[in-house]
C-alpha cells in the first residue's frame, strides 16, 4: 500500500519525506487555505520534495474554468495530479486531463456508483472518503470494500483507489486488508502508525541489558 500525507504543511512533509515512507502527498482547498500561503507557492515547495504524486485541487466548478485552472496547476511540476469534483464537469475535465497525459485525482467520491464513474473517466485514483461517511453514520470502510470488489471484475480499469479522509491507524490496517492502492493519511494519523506501547518497553528492556553488561558494538 502508498502512504500519501494529506496536508499543505511544507515542514510537515519535509520531516515526513526525509522517513523514506512518503509515496505523494494530497491537498485540498481547505489545507491549502490552513497553511495561508498562495497554492503555487505550496505546491511547488511541496513537489521540490516529494517525487511521488502531489495533488492540488482545482477551485472552479465549470469545465472550461477546471480546465483553466489545471492547465496552471500542472506547470508547477511533472508530479503534480490534478485533482477535481466527482461531478459531470469534474469527470469530463478528467477525460481530458488524462488523454493528455496528466495524472487526475478525482475527489469527493461517496458511494460504489460514482467510483466506477471516476475509473471510466479515466482517473489516476479515485478518492472515497471514508471518515467523513462514518461521522454521519455510514459505513465508510464498507464503501472501499465495495469499490474493491467491483474494480477487480474489471482487469482494464486502472484507476487507483486512494483512501481519503482517514481518522486512525485503524482505517489504514483496514483499507491494506481490502488492497486499497493508496491511504492518504493526516501527519498525526502517520505518526500514530509507529506506535506500539509493547515497542517501547522491549527497546528500554533491551537497552537497560546492554548497559549493565556494558558492551559495545564499535
Ligand atoms: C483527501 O484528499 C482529502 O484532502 C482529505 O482526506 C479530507 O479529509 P477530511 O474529511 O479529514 O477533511
Amino acid at each position: 500500500m502508498k502512504f500519501f500525507v494529506d496536508t499543505a504543511d511544507v515542514a510537515e512533509i519535509k520531516a515526513l519525506a526525509e522517513s523514506g515512507l512518503l509515496d505523494g502527498v494530497t491537498t485540498n482547498p481547505t489545507l491549502v487555505a490552513k497553511s495561508g500561503r498562495k497554492m503555487r507557492d505550496v505546491i511547488s515547495e511541496i513537489c521540490a520534495l516529494v517525487s511521488g504524486p502531489v495533488s492540488a485541487e482545482v477551485a472552479a466548478t465549470d469545465h472550461e474554468g477546471m480546465m483553466a485552472e489545471a492547465r496552471i496547476l500542472r506547470e508547477i511540476a511533472r508530479n503534480v495530479t490534478i485533482k477535481v469534483p466527482l461531478t459531470p464537469d469534474g469527470l469530463r475535465t478528467c477525460r481530458k486531463l488524462t488523454d493528455d497525459g496528466t495524472m487526475v485525482n478525482v475527489t469527493l467520491c461517496f458511494s460504489p456508483a460514482q467510483a466506477l464513474l471516476a475509473a471510466k473517466a479515466g482517473a489516476t485514483f479515485v478518492s472515497p472518503f471514508i471518515g467523513r461517511l462514518d461521522d454521519i453514520g455510514e459505513h465508510g470502510m464498507g464503501l472501499i470494500a465495495d469499490i474493491m470488489t467491483i474494480f477487480r471484475q474489471y482487469s482494464y480499469l486502472k484507476t487507483e483507489v486512494l483512501v481519503a479522509s482517514v481518522r486512525s491507524p485503524l482505517h489504514v490496517v483496514e483499507a491494506a486488508k481490502l488492497g486499497a492502492h493508496v491511504a492518504t493519511v493526516p501527519p498525526p494519523v502517520l505518526r500514530q502508525l509507529f506506535n506500539h506501547p509493547l515497542t517501547d518497553k522491549g527497546l528500554a528492556n533491551f537497552l537497560a541489558d546492554w548497559k549493565k553488561a556494558g558492551l559495545s558494538i564499535a
